[in-house]
């Protein structure tokens, strides 16, 4: 029963890396665990057993897997077992057993309904566990011991997996093909999660918008109205959505259902149709502006953001330029933006990574001093509004409260009241100063 002398077998300890697929999946796996009777532990030193759950959607992402496993190298000689999850596991398999040979389970996210039977090998001693589901796997990881982190605000998995096959992209590879939860599952967790106070949803998909019910009943536009008639839910949000699939239905929908986000993400990548091209992404910067315009035209002011590589292989200055145009054209009120970073299985690891590393860190310097100054801009409509925010702690450092806005923005605010506004809680903000990055105001009654 026990992993050294004074530490129980059955405590755990994970880190998360990546995405928001990646967070909730890891609040799917800790309900799993405790379900199974372990004991999820803050630090490493007191775990038996250590998970990572990995991200390999860029080189970088999947180099701190491997140092973080050297780093604990040391802590194998104390009896702990090692167990890696997620995209680095499903695309280096078993070849992490090589590299890392403490390592007893290596898990990637299209296994985890297995847990349980993954945990009792590894509980009976067995050394080299593995769950690796090939690409055409039909299951989703539905559980209802889902451990989430905020009693206010939680995730909704609608959709795993990923059919495009964007030409950098491994997604395809790491969480395999495209599979939706039909529509009265999806209900049935957002009325549960209503029922236990939560009030703030974000449906969640590689390609949230490309949902295709297996039951037939709803589109997603459909389902996300759903969702937001749902009583009690205040907040509805979802991503990341591909521009292919974004249709106008889904603008209706924000339109006419109050509890829908003011804020819709919409990855364009590059504003350069030749890159596009090469990057496969089946819409043209055309395209992609025409969705913008929907988007604009609504009667509600709905923030838009995106996520954008620069130095993808053969992108030209003038490329770049079109890049910089397009977040101007679109008046983003943020952009992610990305150096390429060439990964294994995916198409454009046979393209010459041809942009040199000096050359993509100075376009993602100009991209995003360029993005500021946008954002400066466009951040000024909030002067003088009246938000709503939902409270999410304070900012000692500043003496403030912080919220979010249905736009997705960070609200840092002061409040008069004698009372200060709970966590999660919905307060009015009068907004009297913008940054790039955030709005400040005072709380009004
Ligand atoms: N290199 C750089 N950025 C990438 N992204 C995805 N794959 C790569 C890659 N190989 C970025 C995209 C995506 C975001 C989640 O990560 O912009 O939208
Ligand atoms: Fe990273 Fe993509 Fe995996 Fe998310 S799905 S963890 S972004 S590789």
């Amino acid at each position: 029963m026990s992993a050294s002398d004074n530490i129980p077998a059955k405590t755990f300890y994970l880190e998360t890396f990546g995405c928001q697929m990646n967070v909730h999946d890891s609040e799917k796996v800790i309900g799993t665990l405790l379900h199974e009777g372990y004991i999820q532990v803050e630090e490493v030193e007191q775990a038996g057993l250590i998970l990572y759950n990995t991200c390999s959607i860029r080189d970088k992402a999947e180099q701190k897997v491997f140092h973080r496993l050297a780093d604990y190298k040391k802590l194998q000689k104390q009896g702990k077992r090692f167990g890696v999850l997620g995209c680095v596991a499903q695309q280096e398999g078993e070849k992490i057993f090589e590299r890392a040979p403490y390592v007893s389970l290596v898990a990637g996210s299209a296994s985890y309904r297995n847990l349980p039977h993954m945990l009792a090998k590894l509980e009976a001693g067995e050394q080299r566990i593995t769950g690796l589901d090939d690409r055409n796997t039909d299951e989703t990881f539905d559980t209802e011991f889902t451990a989430r982190s905020n009693p206010y605000r939680g995730y909704i998995t609608i959709i795993e997996g990923c059919d495009k096959f964007c030409a950098y992209c491994v997604v395809p590879y790491t969480r395999g093909k495209e599979r939706s939860r039909t529509s009265d599952s999806v209900m049935a967790e957002a009325q549960r999660m209503a029922d236990e106070g939560y009030t703030d949803i974000q449906l969640l998909g590689q390609n949230v918008n490309s949902y295709r019910d297996p039951s037939g009943k709803k589109s997603f536009a459909a389902l996300l109205a759903a969702v937001g008639e749902v009583a009690g839910i205040r907040r509805v949000r979802f991503t990341t959505s591909h521009p292919r699939d974004f249709t106008k239905d889904i603008v209706d929908a924000i339109d006419a259902v109050p509890a829908l986000c003011d804020h819709v993400h919409l990855p364009v990548q590059s504003g350069s149709n030749n890159v596009l091209k090469a990057m496969l992404r089946e819409y043209t910067r055309e395209e992609y502006l025409t969705k913008v315009g929907w988007v604009k035209a609504a009667k509600r002011d709905i923030s838009m953001t995106t996520d954008m590589i620069v130095g993808f292989p053969g992108e030209s200055e003038a490329d770049f330029e079109e890049s910089i145009s397009l977040c101007r054209e679109a008046g983003f009120d943020a952009v992610f933006a990305f150096k390429y970073s060439p990964r294994p299985n995916t198409p454009a690891i046979n393209l010459a990574d041809s942009i040199e590393e000096d050359e993509k860190s100075k376009r993602l310097a100009i991209l995003m001093d360029r993005q500021r100054q946008i954002q400066a801009e466009t951040y000024q409509r909030h002067l003088g509004q009246t938000l709503a925010a939902m409270v999410e702690g304070r900012n000692e450092a500043r003496g403030q409260l912080v919220g979010r806005s249905s736009q997705n923005k960070t609200v840092n605010f002061s409040s008069r009241a004698l009372i200060q506004p709970a966590t999660g809680s919905y307060v009015n903000v009068l907004i009297t100063k913008v940054t790039p990055n955030s709005l400040v105001g005072e709380m009004i009654a």
